[in-house]
């Protein structure tokens, strides 16, 4: 078991010693072995709960982001299937940046619903990578265990999840615990540069947005003997409401995210629409091939999203935001009165980048909580869904206080009935 309290309750002492003496060690051309060693339980133990292709990623990501700057430990892992623990551990064991940082112990290797909870019990520092819909409750719990927090995008498939939370965001604030999370254009330097130009004039008053992920094929994976209906569906997770949110929620969130970012504000209401045109086969569960959405926002502002995953049509991810002087895209051209491309020398993966934000902030004391914003942006993509799966408008207010819970009632592997296909005219926004 970790200290209690040994983040947010850091005293400026060991704060100071902990980023001072691996600096210092860089310098002198120490390992962060030795420093580990000689700064004994401040280093930083990092838990992953989600070992598939995003936590291994996020795992290596915060290991080459500590570099020799930062004093971390990747500490213990949990999923609920053994062989992707294992291959997770096995890439990261042998990765370059993880190595001299891997120390995953066998009894460290959490498999089953409640490891996530072993992972938070015994790490200082989460980062959670499952499918979006178990997001909220782990969430929950990393914040109640009082630890600092990664979380992926989205936090959530539904208006309950969200309130769970915007509740662990405002008992991470009193705690004064360090949320990053994994909508990694706000870490990226010439996203962080447009929006700054933006918000200081540069395209004048903002009119209207465009934002799309329209993108080929996504996976899915047919049902294989053997599988009983709760592995099935967890396997194939992007096709299932409860566990994924649909595609405008799992991967439009970070373009919603943009576009709320340069308004400064959340949406008021949604009018959407979608469906399923190509895909209709059994392992496509209940989710929507496309959407198209108009969000209204305060000002009688309205931005266009749209998000689809079909192949052979033409691809666009990206994000566009009109002003009265000027356009700014994502390719990060401004035209107009101002008209310039920012260029950046030498950008960080944003990837990386998120988590050194994260361990600067841990080290330094200085809070960052991002659990609002992200939680914002993933209401957002959920009033879009509901309006395209209903065939109605869905306020803000409406899509916050919900009471459609889609998370099962008693998960346990087993029969799991599948939800219906959404229909818009029939289907229920509660
Ligand atoms: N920020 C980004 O650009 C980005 C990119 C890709 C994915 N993601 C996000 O990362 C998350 C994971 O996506 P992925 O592509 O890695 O999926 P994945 O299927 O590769 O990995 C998910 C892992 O979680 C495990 N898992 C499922 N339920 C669990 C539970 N209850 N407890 C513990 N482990 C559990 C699965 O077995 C699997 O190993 C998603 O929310 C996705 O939206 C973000």
């Amino acid at each position: 078991m970790t200290e209690p309290g040994t983040f947010q309750g850091l005293s400026a002492t060991r704060r100071d010693f902990l980023r001072t003496s691996t600096a210092a060690s860089a310098t002198l051309g120490l390992g962060l072995l030795n420093n580990a060693h000689a700064a004994g339980s401040d280093v930083i133990k990092v838990g992953l709960v989600g070992c598939g292709g995003r936590g291994t990623g996020a795992a290596e990501n915060i290991c080459e982001a500590a570099g020799t700057t930062y004093n971390i430990k990747l500490h213990a892992m949990a999923d609920v299937f053994p062989e992707h623990l294992k291959n997770s551990r096995e890439s990261l064991r042998n990765n370059r940046h993880c190595r001299e940082k891997f120390d995953v112990s066998d009894e460290r290797c959490f498999v089953g619903f409640d490891a996530y909870q072993k992972v938070i019990d015994c790490c200082d520092l989460v980062i959670l990578a499952t499918p979006p819909g178990f997001r909220p409750g782990h969430i929950e719990a990393v914040i109640k265990a009082g630890k600092n927090l990664f979380t992926e995008k989205p936090v959530g498939v539904d208006g309950p999840g969200i309130r769970k939370v915007l509740a662990a965001y405002d008992e991470a604030q009193k705690k004064k615990l360090c949320v990053v999370a994994g909508t990694q254009r706000r870490h990226q330097a010439r996203y962080l540069e447009s929006m700054k130009r933006i918000h200081d004039g540069a395209i004048g008053d903002l009119i209207t947005a465009r934002v799309y992920w329209n993108q080929g094929d996504i996976w899915a994976h047919g049902r294989q003997p053997g599988w009983n209906d709760t592995e099935y569906q967890i396997r194939n997770w992007y096709h299932f409401l409860w566990l994924c949110g649909d595609h405008i929620v799992e991967q439009h969130v970070h373009n919603l995210d943009v576009a709320i970012w340069a308004l400064g504000h959340h949406p008021i209401r949604a009018v959407g629409m979608g469906g399923r045109q190509v895909h209709d086969e059994p392992e496509r569960g209940q989710s929507y091939d496309h959407f198209a959405v108009d969000y209204e926002f305060p000002g009688g502002v309205h931005i266009l999203s749209m998000a689809r995953q079909i192949e052979g049509c033409a691809n666009n991810v990206s994000e566009t935001i009109v002003g009265s002087k000027g356009t700014w895209n994502s390719d990060f051209r401004f035209t107009g009165a101002v008209k310039d491309r920012i260029r950046i020398q030498h950008e960080t993966n944003p990837y990386v980048q998120e988590h050194i934000d994260l361990l600067e902030a841990i080290t330094s004391g200085k809070q960052i909580n991002e659990l609002r914003q992200v939680a914002q942006s993933t209401l957002t993509a959920i009033m879009g869904r509901d309006s395209a799966y209903s065939g109605k408008e869905v306020t803000w207010e409406k899509a916050l206080h919900s009471h459609h819970d889609t998370f099962p009632k008693h998960l346990a592997w087993g029969p799991m009935k599948e939800g219906a296909v959404p229909r818009p005219g029939s289907y229920e926004l509660s």
